[in-house]
């Protein structure tokens, strides 16, 4: 693995499932893997899980993590190659990247989408010039577009919750929200399901919700959600903005919220989200409190997965 940016750069999912898994069982094994070697976490907007998981995963491999608030501390960066510099960026990514790749061993960094414009944020700039300008190994925090360490944490968490032959049924629905939120853990936890081929997996949301058929393509795909959710053996609950009709709430409906009557027709299904959530808005407090809800062990597990490709880019 060189970046982890996406499913794409991982050659073997369940290979990484079981490493994070091993990891979790015995979090210092690899101690030793990262001593004198230093991480980088630039942050674009808050965090809780990712921040404090990827500096526990990275201090059990032995590792020094730096955390930059790049929002809030550093210069507004430009991205555009050869932008004349007379408005609000203050330093060019050409310039920013190989410093912090001198500084480091892996940079990691969280961005996020202006949803104002699908192109611009769809073509991962920022991710896609560090890259280019970094010269070391990059992590992608959360994207305009994709969120592969919780996605990672999705599959871990469900294959240690599903210990049947058959394929689990795992249903993503939409859930309602107040303002407009990003497609990218949806985009992402398609793109993983379907990457990793062992579930039968379902989407449903309501019309104008279409996710990008570059993640969706394989899932079924309905309107229906009482139909959808029958027999599922894991509801995964999220809240997207419209793809299609670029970042914009087309509905409110309260009714697409999950309660304990939407999981009757369920396979006692287990509940994910990939938090934070709001309560009553989103999911309801009685299946959050309640014995289905998976939402904590996935919160915890998002050390594992984080070790795990840290692991992996030290090991190359
Ligand atoms: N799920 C997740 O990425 O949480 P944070 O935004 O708190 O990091």
């Amino acid at each position: 693995m060189k970046n982890f940016i996406s499913v794409n750069d991982v050659a073997d999912i369940n290979a990484l499932v079981q490493k994070a898994i091993a990891y979790k069982a015995h979090p210092l094994k690899d101690i030793a893997l990262g001593t004198h070697k230093r991480i980088g976490l630039l942050f674009l907007n808050p965090s809780l899980r990712t921040r404090l998981s990827t500096q526990i995963a990275a201090a059990n491999l032995g590792m020094e993590a730096i955390v930059f608030n790049m929002d809030k501390e550093g210069w507004k960066l430009e991205l555009e190659d050869g932008a004349i510099m007379d408005g609000t960026t203050v330093e060019h990514i050409k310039d920013a990247a190989p410093i912090l790749g001198s500084y480091f061993d892996i940079l990691c960094v969280r961005t996020f989408p202006s949803l104002l414009n699908r192109d611009d944020d769809y073509n991962e700039v920022l991710l896609s010039r560090l890259i280019e300008y970094a010269g070391l190994p990059i992590v992608s925090l959360e994207s305009a577009t994709l969120h592969p360490l919780q996605s990672l944490t999705d599959i871990i968490t469900i294959t240690e919750n599903f210990k049947e032959v058959r394929k689990p049924k795992i249903v993503l629905t939409w859930a309602p929200h107040i303002k407009p939120i990003p497609q990218c853990v949806s985009n992402s936890f398609a793109q993983w399901i379907n990457a990793w081929g062992e579930a039968d997996f379902t989407i449903t949301h309501p019309e104008g919700y279409e996710l990008g058929e570059q993640y969706t393509a394989g899932a079924t795909i309905t309107h229906n959600q009482q139909q959808a959710l029958a027999d599922a053996d894991f509801v995964y609950v999220k809240n997207w903005s419209s793809y299609q009709d670029y970042g914009k709430v087309l509905t409110e409906n309260p009714k697409w919220m999950l309660t304990n009557k939407h999981l009757s027709v369920t396979n006692h299904a287990k509940v994910m989200h990939c938090l934070p959530v709001r309560r009553n808005v989103e999911l309801s407090d009685e299946i959050l409190d309640g014995p289905q809800s998976l939402v904590s062990q996935q919160g915890a597990n998002r050390v594992w997965a984080a070790q795990a490709v840290i692991s992996e880019l030290l090991k190359n």
